[in-house]
């Protein structure tokens, strides 16, 4: 190699260099022959540059030439020249020079390519991630690689400039009930015992704030033995961050600095000081999600008071049937919502077809939604079709209301369960956001979600779980009434949305012993559960733990978003498919006998 290594890159040469000798290494990107003269654009992952072999260079040469093919590893020596004014390429940053060949070297050849090497790789997803180390070599990959790369050391930078120390924590740990499956991994030294990889290190960190340590951070690889979907992976990677002495304005503001930070020095984008907070509540009555895209507006309204004089029996059953739920659950003691009937006004769109409100009709019943009411605006003012008739009467308040013009599409769902009929809508909305293109990748629309209800209650096992997690403080005013009435407790709980996906999620913990019995009862767990589950996180509570909260923001995620891609496969290197296989090396994958010996395992199959 000595003879041949690199004086500089790919990417490096401009017209001031002309007249240099140099060496560059790299794959041919394409190959062209024009007129007894060979063009070769060598690629690494600094850029491209143009090598030419003259017309009247050495056989011995030409014979090199001729034998390349794309993605050959080649060494070629050679002299820097500015390319003739015709030919200069203003698109490409090393487009004012080329290199004149003296000598090629094959490095290494190339098989028969199973796709080609292209920006926008057009592969099937599947061959792209059994080739991932093709695929990684296009343009979209290796900048993306590299922004991630970027976003990761602009976090250490800034966090370590705020007094945070990186702590990595085992990623063999005891299993405990924290939202998804765990991945186990089998002991051999003691029989039937497993470790279980972490889904977070949530325990760990709030350990550490009882040692004392006070600011912790830990880009931290985490498992979760969950369905794969667009923004989800089996091992993901968090942005992990705990504090003690804090309150929930003092994790939301350095987060507000910490992603202020990483925009501007990564993207160049200036972010907003702070981000808007939206309570839960109104998040699902505004948007119907608590992970709203704030790049458009068309929020959701509420449409009930229409309901009472109108003819429109299916609305009004829905009401009624809410109103009897809610009443019955009031009586046992449980908070409940009641029904709902909401709204969504989609601006100039009165001339949607039959067909495309059927399409917003399913999506509204993937969310359960019975369906999908509907009514347009005409030019005179009236509303026509679909439910306009059992509204006649109440046109100009309910235009009025809605802020409806001439020309508008009225969207509408009703429930019993008032958050079917918002969730439900919410899909419409999302939907439409995307169909009608309002979802500019480029813009970053930050959103704090905050007062998350602390309890959900789980119809089919008839009890109360906990919405985030078991150790979230509940906000002070309800600690007297919580056991009585779990539904109507808020948490000191917070999301941070960006665009429509939930980035982070974090909460103030619990650290008095007696308030986290309680939340343990309410969820079911008794003292000897909660002792055989969490016994050591009880255990370290008992020794002055301090008030303490977190956060962990996703950097697949984050990445994702950053870069303007909808999949965190295209940001992780060598991600797993839709059915937690990675296609490259064919894991997971059995083992030998022997290994499950040791492990004193034995595999039950299911039945075919
Ligand atoms: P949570 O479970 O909400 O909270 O996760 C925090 C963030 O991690 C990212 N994330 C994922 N990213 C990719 N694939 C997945 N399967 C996946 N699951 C989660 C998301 C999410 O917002 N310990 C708590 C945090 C805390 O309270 O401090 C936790 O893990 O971006």
């Amino acid at each position: 190699m000595e003879n041949y290594k690199r004086t500089t890159t790919c990417g490096a040469l401009r017209a001031h260099d002309a007249g240099k000798s140099v060496i560059l290494n790299g794959w041919v990107h394409r190959k062209r022959d024009h007129g007894g003269i060979s063009f070769i654009n060598l690629r690494d992952r600094y850029g491209i540059t143009q090598v030419v072999v003259d017309a009247d260079a050495s056989d011995k040469l030409k014979a090199v030439a001729d034998e390349l093919h794309n993605e050959y590893c080649i060494a070629v020596t050679g002299t820097v020249r500015l390319r003739p004014d015709t030919m200069k390429n203003p698109g490409m940053p090393t487009g004012e020079i080329e290199v004149k060949a003296e000598d090629i070297i094959i490095l290494s050849r190339c098989a028969v390519l199973p796709f080609q090497i292209e920006d926008e790789n057009q592969a099937r997803e599947e061959l792209r991630l059994k080739y991932r180390y093709l695929d990684l070599r296009t343009q979209g990959m290796q900048e993306r690689i590299k922004l991630r790369h970027e976003v990761a050391f602009a976090v250490r930078e800034w966090l370590t400039a705020q007094g945070f120390y990186e702590i990595e924590t085992p990623t063999f740990i005891k299993s405990t009930p924290e939202g998804a499956r765990d991945y186990l991994v089998p002991s051999r030294l003691y029989p039937g015992k497993f470790y279980a990889l972490p889904q977070s290190p949530q325990l760990y960190k709030q350990i550490l704030m009882v040692s004392g340590f006070d600011k912790y951070f830990q880009i931290a690889r985490c498992y979760r033995d969950e369905d794969a979907r667009g923004d989800r992976q089996p091992e993901f990677t968090q942005i992990d961050i705990e504090m003690s002495f804090v309150n929930r304005e003092d994790i939301l503001t350095l987060i507000e600095g910490l992603f202020g930070y990483v925009f501007k020095k990564t993207l160049g984008v200036t972010l907003p000081e702070h981000f808007v907070r939206i309570p839960y509540d109104e998040a699902m009555e505004r948007f119907g999600t608590d992970k709203p895209d704030l790049r458009f507006g068309m929020e959701m309204q509420d449409f009930s008071e229409f309901v009472p004089n109108s003819t429109f029996q299916a609305f009004k059953d829905a009401l009624a049937q809410g109103e009897a739920i809610k009443q019955e659950a009031q009586a046992r003691g449980i908070t409940k919502q009641g029904g709902g009937v909401k709204a969504l006004v989609v601006p100039g769109k009165a001339d949607y077809s039959r067909k495309q409100i059927e399409e917003l009709e399913a999506a509204a019943k993937i969310y359960k939604a019975k369906g999908l009411a509907w009514m347009k605006v005409t030019q005179d003012g009236a509303l026509e079709g679909g439910a306009a008739k059992f509204f006649a009467e109440q046109a100009d308040a309910i235009k009025t209301k809605l802020g409806a013009k001439p020309g508008d599409l009225i969207l509408m769902v009703a429930d019993s369960n008032r958050n079917i009929a918002n969730t439900a809508l919410g899909a419409v909305r999302s939907k439409l956001g995307k169909d009608l293109g309002l979802c500019d990748p480029k813009r970053f629309e930050f959103a704090w979600i905050i007062d998350f209800p602390m309890f959900e209650y789980n119809e089919e096992e008839q009890r109360w779980e906990a919405a985030h997690h078991m150790f979230t403080w509940p906000q002070e005013k309800y600690h007297a009434t919580m056991e009585h009435d779990p539904g109507a407790v808020k948490g000191d709980l917070y999301d941070l949305v960006l665009n429509g996906f939930e980035l982070a999620s974090g909460s103030i913990r619990i650290h008095d012993p007696e308030l986290q019995k309680k939340v343990f009862k309410i969820v079911g767990f008794s003292e000897a559960e909660a002792e055989k589950r969490f016994g050591f996180l009880v255990e370290a509570f008992k020794y002055g733990p301090p008030p303490h909260g977190g956060i962990a923001p996703g950097l697949d995620r984050l990445v994702m978003l950053m870069a303007g891609q909808t999949s965190i496969k295209e940001v992780i290197a060598f991600p797993k498919n839709t059915f937690a296989v990675s296609p490259m090396d064919e894991c997971p994958s059995e083992v030998d006998q022997k290994q499950l010996d040791e492990l004193h395992l034995c595999i039950k199959y299911p039945d075919k």
